[in-house]
């Protein structure tokens, strides 16, 4: 697509950019795989950081950066690791493809790239997981390339400097073309200051222009507009999906837990068993049909809730105590491995959903489970 743009002033894009990275300077956030001031990182931790931050927050993305690094500080490490030791690591993290293809990346890189890893935007494009915003941000930050490297907060703060109302993520072309006239020599300090203005300036609600380094230049301020930009896109309505989940547990407390297949969602990840997800719940009769194996299934009150990408599932809980394990495929994992193993979110609420009142198994790390289990049946 090719993007018209009106005619921008010759003086001023410079004029923008040192005073961005003036203001960069004074106020950058301290993020684990930010390098200090007039240094750069190293391109494995960047690219691990970026690959965790696609749609994933800077908060939500610390302790599992910090961990990879801990179990794999450098690429070799990464890819000589088993892959369920992987996704068990990223487990919580969400979009699970992201995990497979950073440790098919990893491979590629510590195998056919020896050790190093490709110092160009369009290079970086190679590797499995990394597409064209990462590559620039990769770029950008490791090698100073000058690529506009653009998350959500970069897209707000150039929306509104220019007042562009397409809407979102029609407008992110016309963004992309208006941020790269803007990149310096220190490029990887400018996509970062963008983000960091975006997080700490320019908010989606009650920005504080008075403190920003561009609101001379902000169209959208002059407007009076903006709080309304970025224009997002009608919200989609997600389609609800319903079924059982059976949790087994053993008399030690362990869990049964089946692994899901090598393709599609939450591939290749663990879960208890579960029965089809249809438009509703299975009737109880239907439901111990679904089960596994022939066990005193009860089932618990409430239900467990998660949003995926493109439907919701609402999820029904039968439990079963059991004297002794079945015969059956699968692994029985104890009450305190769980968090080792590679369960999902959705799955991790179910299995909790299930063993509730049987102890503070989860108890280390509170989860926002109280907020899906809502109804009583
Ligand atoms: N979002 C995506 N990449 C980021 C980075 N390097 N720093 C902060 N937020 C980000």
């Amino acid at each position: 697509m090719v993007v018209i743009m009106p005619p921008l002033s010759r003086t001023k894009q410079p004029d923008l950019s040192t005073r961005l990275l003036a203001w960069y300077d004074v106020h950058r956030r301290v993020l684990p795989w930010r390098a200090p001031a007039g240094k750069r990182g190293d391109p494995y931790r960047i690219w691990l950081s970026e690959i965790m931050l696609q749609q994933t927050t800077v908060q939500a993305v610390g302790n599992y950066y910090r961990k990879f690094l801990q179990l794999w500080p450098d690429v070799k490490a990464l890819a000589d690791a088993p892959q369920d030791k992987v996704l068990a690591a990223w487990a919580g993290l969400g979009y699970y493809a992201r995990a497979r293809n950073l440790h098919a990346a990893a491979k590629m890189v510590a195998h056919e790239m020896g050790g190093t890893f490709p110092a160009s935007a369009e290079s970086l494009r190679a590797l499995p997981g990394v597409g064209g915003y990462t590559s620039g941000a990769i770029a950008a930050i490791a090698y100073d390339e000058k690529q506009a490297a653009m998350d959500a907060n970069a897209e707000r703060v150039i929306a509104r400097l220019y007042a562009i109302d397409t809407p979102m993520p029609k407008a992110k072309v016309e963004l992309h073309a208006r941020c790269s006239v803007l990149v310096p020599d220190r490029a990887g300090d400018f996509a970062q200051a963008l983000m960091d203005l975006g997080s700490a300036i320019c908010t989606p609600k009650r920005p504080a222009c008075q403190n920003c380094p561009w609101t001379a230049d902000c169209k959208a301020r002059k407007l009076g507009i903006q709080e309304q930009l970025p224009v997002k896109a009608p919200k989609m309505v997600r389609p609800l999906k319903r079924g059982a989940a059976f949790v087994a547990l053993d008399k030690t407390g362990a869990v049964l837990l089946v692994k899901r297949p090598d393709k599609g969602l939450l591939a290749s990840m663990l879960e208890p068993p579960l029965g089809p997800w249809e438009e509703n719940f299975p009737s109880s009769a239907k439901a111990l049909k679904q089960a596994p194996f022939e066990a005193a299934w009860k089932k618990k009150p409430g239900i467990v809730r998660h949003g995926f990408t493109h439907f919701e599932l609402e999820t029904e809980v039968y439990v079963a105590d059991l004297a002794k394990r079945p015969k059956f495929e699968g692994r029985w994992v104890a009450p305190d491995q769980l968090r080792e193993v590679e369960l999902p979110t959705v799955m991790r609420k179910i299995v909790e959903h299930a063993i509730e009142d049987g102890g503070p198994l989860f108890a280390a790390k509170p989860r926002t489970l109280k907020k899906f289990r809502l109804r009583k049946p």
